[in-house]
C-alpha cells in the first residue's frame, strides 16, 4: 500500500497504525519532514522519495507510484482536480482502494447542523472548492465507473507537535497564554460561532476503518471530525478553566475585533467563523465504526500540554490543573 503524503499531521499517526493493522506501507514523499514523533512501526516502512509536484509537470507522477505496485493507495496531498484526474486515469483497474484525504471546507455556512454528508456543498474558498471538485470527480468515477474510491473529510487537525487552532480561530499561540494567565481575551461577535477539531490519531483511525469496511466505503465520504464543534466562547472558558480561571472575554463586533488582530490573524479567523463547521459523524461512525478517541476539548488539552512541556508555549509558570484524555470541559 502506498500512502502519499505519509509523515505529516495525519501520517504521524496513520502510517504506524497501517503497519500495525498488517499492511506493508510504502511512503511516498520529498524526505523533508519527519513524524511529530517516534515509533517503532517507522522500521518496517519503505520510503518512495520524490516530489509529487516535479511527477505531475512531467506527467510521470502515476507511472512512479505504480512501481511500487501498490493495492492500496491513500492519498493525503491531493490539492487539485487535475492531480486527482491524472492519479486516478494511471491506477485505474490497478488498484483495489482509493482513500482521498479531502476537508470538512467542502462545505460552508451549513444549513441544519450538525452538517451531514448529504448537504449541497457551498464551499466559500479557492481551497474548498477545489477540494469539493476532487470529491465530485472522485465520486462520480466510483459511482459511474468504478473506480474504488473513498473521500475522508477531516477538521481542524490537532495533535502533539504543532499548535492547535485556538479560541480566537486562529494559530497564535498568545491567545492560549492569555486565558492560562487569566489576561482579557476578545472574541469576534457573541464568540458563538464554532470550529470543529479532530485529533489526528482519530482521522488515522478512519483511513484504517475505511480499509477495513472497504466495500461499505466505496464511492461515498465521510466527515472525521471530534463528536462536537465547539463554540469559541465555550473554548475559551474550557481552557481557562484547565489552568484554574475564569476566562476574562471582550465581545467585539467583527470590524472591530479585526483591528484588535494581525492581518494574517485575522483572515484566519474569518475563515474558520465565516464557515463555522459543526459536522455530524453519524455516518463514519454507522457505515465505518468509526469511534473516535478525543473529544475535541481533550485533543486540544494534549496538544497543549505538550506545547508547554516543551516549552513551545512559555504560560509564565501557569500550569494545566487537569488531566485525562476524557477532559470535556
Ligand atoms: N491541516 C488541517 O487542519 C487539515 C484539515 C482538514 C483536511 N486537511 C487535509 O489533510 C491533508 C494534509 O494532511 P497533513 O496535514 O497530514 O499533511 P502535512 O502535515 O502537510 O504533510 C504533508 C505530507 O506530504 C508530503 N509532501 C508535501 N509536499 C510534497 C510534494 N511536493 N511531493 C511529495 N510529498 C510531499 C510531506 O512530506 P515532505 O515534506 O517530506 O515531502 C508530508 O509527508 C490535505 O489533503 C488537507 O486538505 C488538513
Amino acid at each position: 500500500m502506498a500512502v502519499i503524503g505519509g509523515t505529516g499531521h495525519i501520517g504521524t499517526y496513520l502510517t504506524p497504525r497501517l503497519v500495525d493493522a498488517g499492511y506493508a506501507v510504502i511512503n511516498v514523499s520529498r524526505s523533508v519532514r519527519k513524524p511529530y514523533q517516534p515509533h517503532p512501526a517507522w522500521a518496517q516502512v519503505e520510503h518512495l522519495i520524490l516530489d509529487r509536484d516535479a511527477e505531475e509537470s512531467l506527467g510521470s507522477f502515476g507511472a512512479r507510484i505504480l512501481e511500487a505496485t501498490p493495492d492500496v493507495v491513500i492519498d493525503l496531498t491531493c490539492y487539485h482536480l487535475a492531480s486527482a484526474q491524472s492519479l486516478v486515469e494511471a491506477l485505474r483497474g490497478r488498484v483495489g482502494h482509493f482513500v482521498h484525504c479531502g476537508t470538512i471546507w467542502v462545505h460552508g455556512p451549513g444549513i441544519e447542523v450538525p452538517i451531514t454528508e448529504e448537504q449541497p456543498r457551498k464551499p466559500i474558498s479557492d481551497y474548498g472548492i477545489r477540494k469539493a471538485e476532487i470529491e465530485a470527480y472522485l465520486l462520480a468515477e466510483a459511482r459511474e465507473r468504478g473506480f474504488p474510491a473513498t473521500v475522508l473529510h477531516p477538521g481542524h487537525l490537532v495533535g502533539p507537535g504543532w499548535i492547535p487552532l485556538n479560541p480566537g480561530a486562529n494559530f497564535n499561540p498568545q491567545v492560549f497564554v492569555d486565558l492560562a494567565k487569566g489576561n482579557e481575551v476578545a472574541l469576534p461577535n457573541f464568540g458563538r460561532e464554532t470550529v470543529h477539531h479532530v485529533h489526528a490519531d482519530d482521522v488515522a483511525q478512519a483511513f484504517v476503518q475505511s480499509l477495513a469496511n472497504r466495500s461499505a466505503a466505496l464511492g461515498e465520504s465521510f466527515h472525521v471530525v471530534s463528536p462536537a464543534a465547539l463554540t469559541l466562547v465555550g473554548y475559551a472558558g474550557s481552557v481557562a478553566r484547565w489552568f484554574g480561571r475564569e476566562a476574562r472575554i471582550r465581545f467585539l463586533p467583527w470590524d472591530e475585533w479585526r483591528g484588535t488582530a494581525s492581518e494574517r490573524d485575522a483572515q484566519v479567523t474569518w475563515d474558520h467563523i465565516a464557515r463555522s463547521p459543526n459536522c455530524s459523524i453519524e455516518k463514519a461512525r454507522r457505515v465505518l465504526n468509526y469511534q473516535p478517541q478525543y473529544s475535541s476539548l481533550a485533543a486540544v488539552r494534549e496538544a497543549l500540554a505538550d506545547l508547554i512541556s516543551r516549552g513551545a508555549i512559555d504560560t509564565g509558570g501557569e500550569k494545566l490543573l487537569q488531566s485525562g484524555k476524557s477532559t470535556s470541559s
